[in-house]
């Protein structure tokens, strides 16, 4: 199959949309990452972009929508605590597990009762699932295994010949997934951490003027941690990304560069200085600016043949910081060290 390179104009959106209708696959820019989207309602459509991915089918999609009144199309049981958190964070990176409605076929759930939904806040997105007339379920548009896609040409690097079309955009604004949460009640649940923390989604609700279910603990439900228990999110049980290159995340405070160079950590790796290592020396970024470039500049490790990677993060206490060292944990397989 040839895939369409689609401008993100009038013109585009309308053959993005027709394809939709017909039962194709179209990745679209997002703020957070690209994602590979199908008709949520079509079983066939998204067989495909398991196919296309190379994903393992249990690993339920999100649907995204592009306007809030059309949750309670996909999702039932919308309840006060949901609608409260919708109306403040969308359209943006958060995504809410809900109950399904019927018209959401397993196919798009991996079986399950629930359905996560996202109101992504980039307008091409938007005007994208707009044009279509149908809620658009989407995963992240990488080959299953590789870092998520931040720009057209990360899509076209992993998907070409594989997807109907890819709309056109600018690099991801954000650069990282979106957060993952689920609802029951007043009880949050934090199944995958993003730009929006647990604290700024708890806040809503009190202010809001509803009492948090002493249940809350989003502090013990990230990822990481429910690795061992039976996994809240289906797709934290299968192997994440981490590239072919050893990474080495070590995280010092502000300042620190020099101290680590000299510390025993990087005297660990001192003979490791040649050709096949790179630097990655984030200490100077905001964590904001480390999350937008992190996905390229791991995909550029395997793309160049590097066998080991250090990664110098600063340490902050922000919820950008607890996501990106969730994904880092993962590129890493859990080599991270702390000054
Ligand atoms: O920012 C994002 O969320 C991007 C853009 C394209 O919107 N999408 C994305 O999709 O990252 P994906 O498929 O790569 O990750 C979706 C995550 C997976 O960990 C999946 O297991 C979880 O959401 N998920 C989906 N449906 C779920 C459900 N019903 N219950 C629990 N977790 C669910
Ligand atoms: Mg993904």
């Amino acid at each position: 199959m040839k895939t369409k390179i689609l401008n993100p104009d009038k013109e585009g959106m309308e053959k993005a949309a027709n394809i939709i209708r017909t039962g194709g696959t179209v990745a679209f820019p997002t703020e957070t990452v690209y994602g590979l989207g199908a008709n949520a309602l079509d079983p066939d459509a998204i067989e495909k972009i398991y196919k296309a991915k190379g994903r393992p089918s249990d690993n339920p999609l999100i649907v995204h929508i592009s306007d809030i009144s059309e949750l309670q199309g996909v999702a039932s049981d919308v309840d006060k605590h949901i609608l409260a958190i919708a109306n403040e964070f969308w359209p943006g990176p958060l995504t809410l597990v809900c109950k399904k409605s019927a018209d959401i076929p397993d196919q798009v759930t991996g079986g399950l009762d629930t359905v996560a939904v996202r109101m992504p806040s980039s307008s091409i997105a938007r005007e994208f699932i707009r044009s279509a007339g149908v809620p658009i379920a989407a995963p992240s548009a990488n080959k299953s295994g590789k870092p998520s896609p931040t720009s057209t040409s990360h899509v076209i690097d992993d998907l070409n010949g594989k997807i109907d079309a890819v709309i056109m955009g600018d690099d991801s604004d954000i650069g990282i997934e979106s957060t993952v949460i689920s609802v029951t009640g007043g009880k949050v649940n934090v199944l995958r951490p993003g730009v929006i923390g647990e604290v700024e989604i708890r806040g809503c609700l009190e202010k809001s003027g509803y009492k948090l279910s002493s249940g809350f603990d989003g502090s013990a439900s990230d990822e990481r941690k429910s690795m061992k228990d039976v996994p809240k999110s289906p797709g934290v049980k299968y192997k994440h990304y981490s590239p072919n290159c050893e990474c080495f995340v070590v995280v010092g405070s502000a300042g620190d560069m020099d101290r680590m160079r000299g510390s025993v950590i990087t005297q660990k790796f001192s003979g490791f200085f040649d050709k096949e290592t790179r630097v990655l020396d984030f200490m100077n970024l905001s964590t904001q600016d480390v999350i937008n470039k992190i996905y390229h500049s791991l995909r550029k490790l395997d793309e160049d043949n590097i066998k080991r990677a250090l990664i110098f993060i600063k340490k902050d206490a922000t919820p950008e910081y607890e996501a990106l060292m969730n994904r880092l944990h993962k590129a890493a397989e859990g080599n991270v060290s702390e000054l």
